[in-house]
């Protein structure tokens, strides 16, 4: 039987930006969450600090942008200074969430022919104290190419230098095949995974291709755990190879007491 998965794409934040709960309910529980994904992170790098960062997914619209700019702002909050990076090139969000124009940005840095990148044209403050943002950029005829691309890893290489932690959104693993290698140069990556939309297959396949990739795979975050309240949640847990991460680790779906 051949079964008809209903697509799961939501282009609400492409149009309006994510909804920055750690801006607006610093108190709630979903920003307690967003920090405790902070700090788990934070204790993954006690042999190695991990400064460059990111978060993905195996398919679209399962919380990459959310969990990766809320975090980052967590990261802020607590004094650091956070460069936060849209390197979604195809489904880019960080413009609309920060209202910002996307004239310039992460691909205006990479096509340019200047060997001295000039930063400070493209990365801007973002309205939060410690937190600057370098947007997407104009859309490439080959995204791929760009992102895997030896200037892109020279970039955030360079990049780092100047900043406490770089906070990477990177397009979906299963759809745009130049993630891995991108992800590979990062001292760590966050899968994302939304329950009850996230199939399990998927998830298997988006490690594998990590691994492959040599990718340093720190857990990932349970996007949307379903309250007895009917609220949203996120978790965090470890353990990739464990029954791919579910029903293992830290998940705690809390209620949104906003
Ligand atoms: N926990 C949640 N509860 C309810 N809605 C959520 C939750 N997480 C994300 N969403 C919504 O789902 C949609 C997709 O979220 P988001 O843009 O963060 O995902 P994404 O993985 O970055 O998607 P894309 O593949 O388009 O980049 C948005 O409309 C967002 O508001
Ligand atoms: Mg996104």
């Amino acid at each position: 039987m051949h079964l008809f998965h209903r697509s799961n794409k939501d282009n609400n934040s492409m149009k309006n930006g994510v909804q920055l709960i750690a801006v607006a309910s610093p108190q709630s529980a979903i920003t307690e969450q967003f920090r405790t994904i902070r700090t788990n992170i934070r204790f993954m790098g006690v042999d190695k600090e991990i400064k460059t960062l990111a978060f993905t997914s195996g398919n679209v619209s399962e919380g990459k942008s959310t969990v990766t700019d809320n975090t980052a702002v967590t990261f802020a909050e607590d004094g650091k200074k956070v460069l936060l990076i849209d390197a979604d090139l195809r489904r880019p969000t960080l413009h609309r969430t920060f209202r910002v124009s996307n004239r310039v940005g992460l691909t205006t840095v990479l096509t340019s022919d200047k060997k001295e990148f000039v930063v400070d044209d493209v990365i801007r403050p973002s309205g939060i104290a410690n937190l600057s943002i370098l947007t997407a950029g104009p859309k490439p005829p080959n995204p791929s190419e760009l992102l895997g691309s030896r200037k892109m890893e020279e970039f955030v290489k360079l990049i780092s230098q100047y900043y406490d932690k770089v906070i990477i959104d990177l397009a979906p693993v299963l759809e745009v095949s130049e993630t891995p290698t991108l992800a590979s140069h990062l001292d760590g990556v966050v899968l994302v995974v939304r329950q009850g939309v996230t199939r399990k297959p998927n998830i298997a396949r988006t490690v594998q291709r990590l691994k492959f990739a040599k990718v340093n795979l720190l857990g990932y975050v349970m996007n949307d755990i379903k309250a007895s309240n009917g609220g949203y949640g996120y978790g965090y847990g470890y353990g990739y190879g464990y029954g791919y991460g579910y029903g293992y680790g830290s998940q705690h779906g809390k209620k949104n007491k906003k």
